[in-house]
Parts: structure tokens; sequence; C-alpha cells
């Protein structure tokens, strides 16, 4: 029963891409099983680049059926969206399956975000405004609307009334917005059911028996391990689980299904948002490794901050996802330094530590331990085997490799599809 996770090692935007390629035409199934439209993909195929938020990549495979998972938020405007802006440029998008138990989110959650995040001030996450977070909330609170609901009007008016009952509590005394009627969310969602009847099923039902029969099903993470938010650097994460735990939940498969979880990591590291980052770079190393590396946000466009590989991260990423395969990302961008730092550890308030402190607070007083690796100057975009890289480069793989306990088994060498070293077999 071969399921695969592919998941994000660090804070998100790793490439994740790089490995569904090289998984290939032996997948069967590509689920999408956290998150929502706070993710961003670019799928580059040829001459053509699309960009997709909320979709799997899987889409955009003949072939392949691609799932949004029960653990996904949906945006419902922005599913049509972008199932409109692939059916015009000529790509089937009927193959989807949407599980009746993905819950939506309305708009009322996107407003909660955005006034959420300006009534915290210094103290806000830096979230992508798309009303994720309230959405989880209210998953967990009870008092979310699911896909199903869509399809009884009795059930969705009763919901989307206890709903309100609190959010506009919320709207108008605390944030001063005006109320939102139950007329107008019913409304906007109804507006959406019969386009979606056709997509919604049983998910869990129909992965379940695509695993007895042996197809492959790919479990795609959206954002990444530092920011789940169990395991993230809480509260500066997302309100769903993007480690390997969450595929089982948020996709309704076993552990047990689960072959093989391959990792995420760019060879150097960037986050969005606010929150703790030890290596972060203030200098014009971190502008260069901003500009070369294109670190700007697939959704919101904001500039990612950047920093150098931290290995107390992977070693930790590698243990909480039982990490088998990393695929280290954007090698090339590195080329050009004369010394490349590697964190190594931290000096949490004169204690060393190689592995994450307990503590939020420790994190934030973590300050990187480095050493210093010589670089290269080659272009080794070209590169396709490890003998193909300058021994400087074959060198930091093999530190990045040794000192974050985790096997690396294809690293990215430019943004094409086959700019890849590949070193251990992702599909075997
Ligand atoms: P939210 O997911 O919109 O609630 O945002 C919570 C945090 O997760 C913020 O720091 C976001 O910038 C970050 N985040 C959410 N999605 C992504 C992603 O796909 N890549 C990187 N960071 C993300």
């Amino acid at each position: 029963m071969p399921a695969i996770v592919v998941l994000g090692a660090q804070w998100g935007d790793e490439g994740k891409g790089k490995a569904t390629d090289l998984l290939g035409s032996r997948v069967d199934y590509v689920v999408k099983f956290n998150g929502g439209n706070n993710a961003g993909h670019t799928v580059v195929i040829g001459d053509e680049k699309y960009a997709l938020h909320l979709l799997p990549s899987g889409i955009l495979t003949p072939g392949v059926i691609p799932v949004i998972g029960n653990g996904v938020v949906i945006d419902l405007s922005v599913l049509f969206q972008e199932i409109d802006g692939l059916n015009s440029r000529g790509i089937d998008t009927s193959r989807l399956l949407v599980s009746a138990n993905a819950h939506v989110i309305p708009s009322y959650n996107r407003t909660l975000d955005k006034v959420t995040e300006r009534f915290l001030g210094s103290r806000r996450i830096g979230t992508t405004g798309r009303g994720i977070g309230p959405t989880y909330a209210d998953k967990m609170s009870r008092v979310g609307i699911r896909i199903q609901d869509l399809f009884d009007e009795k059930i969705l008016r009763q919901k989307v009334e206890g709903a309100l009952d609190q959010k506009n509590h919320l709207l108008v005394k605390v944030y001063n917005r005006r109320a939102i009627t139950v007329d107008e969310v019913v409304e906007e969602l109804l507006a959406h059911t019969e386009r979606l009847r056709p997509y919604v099923a049983d998910t869990t039902l129909i992965l379940g028996e695509a695993l007895q029969r042996g197809d492959v099903v790919l479990l795609e993470a959206g954002q990444a391990t530092l920011l789940d938010v169990d395991h993230g650097t809480y509260p500066f994460v997302t309100s769903s689980s993007a480690t390997a735990g969450g595929a089982c939940t948020g996709a309704g498969i076993p552990p047990t299904a689960i072959t093989r979880v391959i990792g995420i990591a760019k060879a150097y590291i960037t986050r969005v948002g606010e929150g703790p980052f030890p290596t972060e770079l203030f200098d014009e190393d971190g502008e260069k490794l901003r500009e070369i590396g294109h670190e700007f946000g697939t959704t919101t466009g904001r500039p990612r901050r950047c920093g150098w590989f931290d290995v107390p991260i992977a070693r930790y990423a590698g243990r909480v996802n039982g990490i088998t395969d990393l695929v280290l990302t954007k090698l090339d961008v590195l080329s050009g330094w004369e010394l490349i730092p590697v964190c190594v550890a931290y000096d949490v308030d004169g204690e060393i530590l190689t592995d994450l402190p307990m503590t939020q607070t420790g994190f934030h007083h973590a300050k990187p331990v480095y050493e210093y690796l010589p670089g290269w100057t080659e272009d080794i975009s070209g590169a396709r085997t490890l003998a193909d890289l300058p021994q400087t480069a074959q060198d930091y793989v093999a530190f990045l490799e040794a000192r974050s306990a985790v096997r690396i088994s294809a690293i990215g060498v430019g943004p094409e599809r086959d700019q890849t070293v590949v070193v251990h077999n992702l599909v075997d």
C-alpha cells in the first residue's frame, strides 16, 4: 500500500514540485491534506507557467487524480477561479475530487483574519489574510461549515446562524465592523453548490480502496514542518498539521500505508511572516540570497526573510516526520560565495544545543553557531550527477547530510524540471 508523503522541512516554499516531478508517472492520486489557498506553488511545464494556490499540483498531470482531502479548508471562489483559469488554458479539471468533510472558508473568516491581525499590532502572526486560521478555529470549536452542508440548505442556514451569533459580537463590539447577515453568507455559499456537486466525494473511501489495489497515493503537504500548528514555531505558525502525521488525519489514510516520507529543504532557508528565525540575515548576503533565489511569496508577493542552512531544524524535521529522503533544492543559488556558513547548533543563553530548544523563549534567544564551508564559483545548473558538481559543492551536500542525519536523495540545481541531481531513486 504505497502512500508517499511530500512535505516541507523548513518554513515553507522549499520547492516541493521538484519531488513531485521526480515521482513522475508512477503516481495515481495526488492529495492535498492540509491548508488552503495560503499555499502557493508555481509549476513550469515547457513554456507554460501555472500558479496554483489551492488545487493540488496533480491537477496538471494527465491521468493523475487530484484530491482535496478532509483536512483542507476551501475558499470556493478561489477553487472555481483556479478551475476556470486552467480550463481556459485547455487543462481538464474534471477528475478533481473534493472531500465532503473538508471545511469551507466563509467570507466572514477572511474579514476576521485581517481585522485580527490589525488588532494584534506588534504581536501579529503575519498571516496570508485568506481566512485560514479562523476557519480551522471554527472547525475545532465545532462551528465550521463543511462542503457537505452546502447540499442541505436547512442545515447550512442553522450552521451559519450558529457561527454568526458569535462572529457578529466580535465584529461589531470588538472590531467595530458591520454585522454580517445569515442571508448574505448562505447566498454566497449556495451560489457554488451546483458546480461543486460533481466533484464531491467520500475521498477517504476512494483513497482506502486505491491503497488496497496498490495504487500510488502522493500526499502533498501545504506549508511546512516549522509552520505546523503542533510542531512549528507556535504561535507563528499556520493553523493546520503540515507534518507527516497530518497526512493521515487530513486524508483519512492509516499511518501503516505510508512507505516513504520525502522532505524538501532549501540549501539555505527562508520564511515569510513573523516569528523567530535564528539564521536570518539582515545584511547584503540576505539581500543576495533573496535576489538570486527570487525569494518573494507566490501568494502574497512579500519578500521572504532569508538565512543560512540550519542543521538543528533539518534534524528536527527528519525526526518528527520520519523523513526517508531529503530533496535539497536551490543549491545553484549558493554559487559564488567564498565561504558558506552552516548553522550547526544554537547558543541559547550560553548553553550550546544541537537540537531545537524546548521552549519558544529558548528559540527566540537562539544564536546560531556557524561552521564555514568552502564555496564554489562554477555555474552548477547543468549538473545531473553528484560527480558533475564541484568538489566543494559535493562536500557541502555531504556535510548537510551527515549533520542533519537525513539521507539526501536529490539536489535541485535550477528551476527547470530536469535541473536535478538524483542521488537515490525516489521511485523504488
Ligand atoms: P496563515 O497560514 O495565512 O494563517 O499564515 C500563518 C503563517 O504561515 C504566516 O507566517 C504565513 O506567512 C505562513 N504561511 C502560510 N502559508 C505559507 C506557505 O505556503 N509558505 C510559506 N509560509 C506560509
